[in-house]
């Protein structure tokens, strides 16, 4: 630890809810005491997507009852707490402005610091939320390429240090998991299809059918998706009939993902090698999809990387990725945020502060 840190504070309570996930933790000296989330999947499965109205109101909804879970769980009593934080963007506008707003107020009357989080500078240290070796030993994996992969977002960060990041690169139309969503949707699956598509590859052969696998050799580290959804679906419209097959609809799966998998691992694996880094790290809700953890595996270890991916329960939207990140940067000195703060709905990472 460098001399000028101090030791995080002793409990941190902090909040998530920029999409439709509702959560809430308490992170102890760098650990998490307790993780309450609540997904809001089944209430905009129907729709096909997520409705901001409907997860703001949802937020509403669960949030204190599962903030009280949170402190009971960790053994914790709210008096005894010494700052709090939540996600400040990017997201949902009205779904930020619920979680946000709640614990400016939650602070305020504790008269505790608050902290405003930036969303995917938290995955990229989600990876140390639970596992071995804890998060106080980061420095141990910087610097690091991190890939942070999910139904909103699709990037290629480049961790320098400890809270020092680049962004490498970044979708230029569709993230990965709304491609696996969409593609699904096409077959005629519920939202979010991705969980069902890397279900059903399992059994499916890979190579049955070719996609394409968009900017796969382009000289640089962004990525694109929308491509292969439109040609997934021309050839639906071209085949209607393989839906009927079952065994047709896996390989289907297998195939849409193997190309999906390919363009992320090959294009993570080149940026880390082009930047000299010996560690590699994923998370988001596409870090959940078996055959990427199975393929950054492979490539790692024959590349010798060393590999860390955020845990599949810790993949998707929580917060104790956020508590981890507002401890690190409370014990690096980094300000409290002001408490009149408003949501960052477009805040780009490389605008966060250190
Ligand atoms: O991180 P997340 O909960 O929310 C954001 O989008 O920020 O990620 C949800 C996304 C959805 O697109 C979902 O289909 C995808 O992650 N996903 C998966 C898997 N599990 C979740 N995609 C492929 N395979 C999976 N096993
Ligand atoms: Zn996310």
């Amino acid at each position: 630890m460098h001399a000028s840190e101090r030791q995080p504070p002793t409990a941190l309570l902090a909040v998530e809810t920029s999409c439709d996930e509702t959560s809430v933790a308490v992170v102890q000296s760098g650990r998490v005491a307790s993780n309450v989330v609540s997904s809001q999947v089944r209430l905009h499965a129907e729709y096909g997507g997520v409705v901001p109205e409907l997860a703001a109101r949802e937020h509403l909804r669960q949030l204190l009852p599962i903030a009280r879970e949170a402190l009971a769980r960790s053994g914790m009593r709210a008096v005894n707490l010494d700052a709090i934080a939540a996600t400040q963007g990017p997201g949902l506008p009205s779904a930020l402005m619920v979680g946000l707003k709640a614990a400016q107020a939650f602070a305020f009357a504790l008269r505790r610091p608050f902290i405003g989080i930036h969303h995917h500078e938290a995955h990229l240290y989600s990876p140390w939320v639970a596992g071995d070796p804890p998060v106080s030993h980061f420095e141990e994996f910087q610097p690091n390429v991190s890939l942070i992969v999910s139904g909103g977002h699709t990037m290629l960060v480049h961790v320098q240090a400890k809270l020092q990041h680049r962004v490498l690169g970044s979708t230029v139309d569709d993230a990965a998991g709304e491609c696996f969503d969409k593609i699904g949707k096409l077959m005629g699956m519920p939202y979010p299809a991705g969980p069902q598509i890397d279900r059903l590859a399992e059994e499916g052969n890979p190579h049955a059918f070719t996609f394409p696998r968009p900017m796969l050799n382009d000289a640089n580290d962004d990525f694109s998706f929308s491509g292969l959804k439109t040609s997934v679906r021309y050839f639906l419209r071209d085949h209607p009939q393989l839906l009927a097959e079952a065994k047709v609809v896996r390989d289907l799966c297998a195939s849409v993902q193997a190309a999906i998998v390919e363009v992320l691992v090959a294009k993570s694996i080149r940026a880390a090698r082009r930047l000299g880094v010996r560690c590699f790290t994923a998370s988001g809700g596409v870090t959940c999809n078996r055959a990427l953890r199975r393929q950054l595996a492979a490539s790692c270890q024959c590349e010798k990387f060393n590999l860390r991916l955020a845990e599949p329960s810790l993949c998707t939207d929580n917060a104790a990725m956020i508590g981890i990140l507002a401890g690190l940067k409370l014990a690096l000195h980094a300000a409290p945020s002001a408490l009149d703060e408003d949501i960052r709905p477009n805040w780009a990472l490389a605008a966060a502060r250190p």
